[in-house]
């Protein structure tokens, strides 16, 4: 691709290979003229390369530990019920529900605090986002980029970067103001972040870049796959009547109570429907390039350090026996894990940090409205060249 070269990974066989099991050679990200340096100011940790990441990436790791999923586990039962009641009361609005319960839950584990962001400062976040995953290879100077970025291109970048910015610090700012008075509540910015030892304790900014990056990903990316899983349901209502079955035989056929997270051992098909939703559309359709640092030999090629791999988890993913169809059984047989045999996070040093919180988190919801509810596709609901695709 322009003056890179480009190695698109199609198979679970080869990104296991040069992904996994070469993830010391492939673990750096090639330079992101646009994305990475204009739009994020060399900041956002998703693109930084190793010698900047290292860091971060040592302060995210408290992400993945069994003592921070115990103690996130209470903030997402307590959300995953409010989501329950904001179905209950509007059905009609079921897509942004499942945005603010996915932002809710990452907002209080990156700040310790129920959202107090406006209307107009939640749409800017989720726009930023969106903004920023656009710009990702989407110019040129990102295949070229000994070009530079020219004038007037470079111009319409840096505006992005500064109004993301500038939306960064109205989130942040309030939030040092409460360090400063000593009133901020324990959380991974107050406790972890500020508390390390090196620039992210004494460089704002830093540490604004990565606590804004995590909220960022942890809400974008399970937003989507929520919402897959919502077209999943309403298409497949047998897969559904199955996992009620299951859940029923753990909870109870009365609504005794509703399912948890010590259920997740017992409730395995609900798992298997979350791997199930990231497989059939997966959210994350070109993982962002693996940059290999050093020669790489596999399978008789010879990639030169310099080659970027970029998983693309369309082939991949439709890389099963009927993939068009929606089948949890197929995940069966397999580690209830969600990287097992699963892409989507990723994989290698930059598997995402939050995949366990991801997994606690859609189980719940999944479960627990599974449970509750059931998923009707309405006719009105749907544009006049679709309502034929309903059966009266
Ligand atoms: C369905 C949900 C999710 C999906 C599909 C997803 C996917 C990904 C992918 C593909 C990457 C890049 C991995 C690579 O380059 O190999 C990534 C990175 C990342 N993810 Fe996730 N993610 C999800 C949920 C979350 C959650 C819940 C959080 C935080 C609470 C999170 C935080 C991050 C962060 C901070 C990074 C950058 C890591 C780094 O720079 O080392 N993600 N994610």
């Amino acid at each position: 691709m322009g003056s890179r070269t480009w190695v698109a990974l199609n198979s679970n066989r080869v990104v296991k290979e040069i992904i996994s099991k070469n993830c010391v050679s492939t673990g750096d990200r090639p330079d992101f003229p646009v994305a990475g340096s204009l739009v994020s100011n060399n900041k956002r940790t998703v693109l930084r390369k190793t010698i900047d990441w290292k860091e971060g990436r040592k302060l995210m790791h408290h992400l993945l530990s069994g003592t921070a999923l115990k103690n996130y586990s209470g903030i997402q039962e307590a959300e995953s019920t409010t989501l329950l009641h904001n179905y209950l009361h509007q059905p009609d609005q079921w897509h942004r529900h499942n945005y603010s319960y996915s932002y809710s839950i990452a907002h209080r584990i990156v700040l310790g605090e129920r959202t107090r962001q406006t209307q107009k400062q939640l749409d800017d976040i989720r726009r930023i986002t969106v903004e920023f995953i656009r710009s990702i290879n989407s110019s040129i100077f990102d295949f070229f980029p000994s070009l530079g970025i020219f004038q007037p291109f470079r111009s319409f970048w840096s505006c992005m970067g500064a109004d993301h910015y500038k939306v960064f610090r109205a989130w942040w700012d309030p939030v040092m103001q409460d360090m400063a008075d000593g009133i901020a509540p324990t959380s991974f910015t107050r406790d972890v972040i500020l508390q390390s030892k090196g620039k992210y304790a004494t460089n704002h900014d830093e540490a604004m870049y990565l606590a804004t990056s995590i909220v960022a990903a942890g809400s974008d990316n399970v937003r989507m796959a929520h919402n897959v899983f919502m077209m999943a349901a309403v298409c497949n209502p047998e897969v559904m009547a199955k996992a009620r079955t299951e859940i029923d035989s753990v909870c109870g056929r009365d609504a005794n109570r509703l399912p948890d997270l010590a259920d997740m051992e017992s409730l395995p098909y609900i798992s298997a429907i979350l791997k199930e939703c990231l497989r059939w559309r997966p959210v994350v359709p070109l993982i962002p390039q693996h940059h290999s640092t050093k020669e790489i030999h596999f399978d008789g090629y010879v990639f030169p350090a310099g080659t970027d791999f970029v998983i693309n988890s369309l082939a991949v993913c439709g890389e099963v026996d009927d993939p068009a169809d929606f089948k949890p059984e197929r995940w069966e047989s397999r580690e209830m894990n969600i990287t097992d045999g699963l892409w989507q996070f990723g994989g290698g040093r930059r598997v995402c940090v939050g995949y366990k919180i991801a997994h606690q988190e859609l189980f719940l919801a999944f479960a627990k409205s599974i449970y509750c509810f059931d998923f009707i596709p309405v006719r009105s609901a749907l544009p006049s060249t679709q309502q034929n695709w309903l059966a009266d």
